[in-house]
């Protein structure tokens, strides 16, 4: 299965001590970061650390399929459940009995879905389409996420109830770019990982020059990224090349970024108005002075989230730096929803 945690930084060592307590617990947990950077990883270690270590580990991504297989996927169906059931079909729940089902991109996933896992969850049972029968489950559900979920519950788009659920410990991943400690040994292990691999034959040993440019590139891709750049390394053998073509093409991003910004800010103005690309007519229409409020407030909410998170959360610290008094600031923290990133069992 799946590699140790790899790395030094505050925060991996965090993790590594948080999956040593919570893996024989069984409690359910929602592991937050961007992607690739290490949230399988993470739920990997969890279940070869618990009791359950030898029954299956089952993973399904919430984000790759539509509503109605995901379902399908998720609970089974019995034959003639609906157009093309030929067979009856086991789902994941069923698979991962005894053992563990890590929920991907659960923030992806529709609230139709979301009311019909909660209840599997609080009653450990649930019915596969088409059967009138109950089936147990003991699963240690396990999430993982992209999304700021507390963010999704103050838009309706996840289920405040569920989240509670299934986030009985948190556990917040950093970007790589935040823990550059973490990169070095990263590219001793997946080098000589690689190597192996390879045959033993084809060690390469960077030089500190490259050394140095990877660990100062900020890495949008994660551990994923870094991983495709040691294999291409390996590979072609031109490290200091393809190192120096990392920053070249985030130039070369950004150009493009801007290039395309005009287009990006029409997208920005339909998220906010919620108009999701629809033409503006009479019946999608928006009146300017709440539109002008929506935008204050997401502008006043990323300053705010910006300067809390650069004082540590400090917030007559932060009250200073935005002028505003410390009442002022604790009542927009509220009415904007701001939260710490790993708020929670685990603190960041
Ligand atoms: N801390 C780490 N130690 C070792 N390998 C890692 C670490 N973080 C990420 N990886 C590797 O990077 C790749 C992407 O990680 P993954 O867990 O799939 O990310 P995510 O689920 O967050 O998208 C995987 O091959 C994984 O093994
Ligand atoms: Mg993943």
């Amino acid at each position: 299965m799946g590699p140790p945690i790899i790395g030094v930084s505050d925060n991996i060592r965090r993790i590594k001590e948080l999956v040593e307590h919570v893996a024989h617990t069984g409690f359910n947990t929602v592991i937050f970061g961007e992607s690739g950077v290490g949230k399988e990883v993470i739920a990997q270690n969890l279940y070869q650390r618990s009791p359950r270590v030898g029954k299956p580990f089952i993973k399904i991504n919430c984000a790759a399929l539509p509503e109605g297989l995901l379902e399908s996927e998720l609970f089974g169906y019995e034959r003639g459940a609906f157009t093309g059931a030929e067979q009856k079909r086991r789902g994941k729940f069923q698979l991962a009995h005894g053992g563990v089902l890590l929920l991907d991109e659960i923030g992806d996933m529709s609230l139709v879905l979301q009311a019909k896992l909660l209840h599997v969850l609080q009653s450990g049972e649930f019915a596969p389409l088409g059967s009138e029968k109950d089936v147990k489950t003991d699963t240690w559900v396990l999430a993982a996420t992209n999304h700021d979920l507390k963010q999704d519950i103050s838009e309706g788009k996840f289920r405040e109830d569920l989240y509670y659920r299934l986030n009985i410990i948190k556990i917040y991943v950093s970007p790589l770019r935040e823990r550059p400690e973490d990169i070095v040994p990263l590219i001793e292990y997946y080098l000589a990982e690689y190597s192996t691999q390879l045959g033993g034959t084809d060690i390469i040993r960077p030089t500190q020059a490259v050394i140095e440019k990877l660990t100062t590139y900020h890495w949008p891709g994660n551990v994923r990224e870094l991983q495709n750049v040691l294999k291409r390394m390996l590979v072609l053998g031109e490290c200091e090349k393809i190192a120096d073509e990392l920053f070249e093409s985030t130039g070369k991003q950004q150009a493009m970024r801007s290039a395309a910004s005009s287009e990006n800010s029409a997208g920005a103005i339909h998220s906010l108005l919620d108009l999701n690309g629809k033409e503006l007519s009479g019946n999608n229409s928006f009146s300017l002075k709440e539109a002008k409020k929506k935008a204050v407030d997401k502008v006043e909410k990323e300053i705010i989230s910006y300067v809390l998170k650069k004082t540590d959360w400090n917030r007559s610290k932060a009250s200073r730096i935005l002028k505003v008094s410390y009442k002022t600031l604790l009542n927009k923290i509220t009415e904007l929803n701001i939260s710490p990133p790993g708020h929670g069992d685990f603190q960041q």
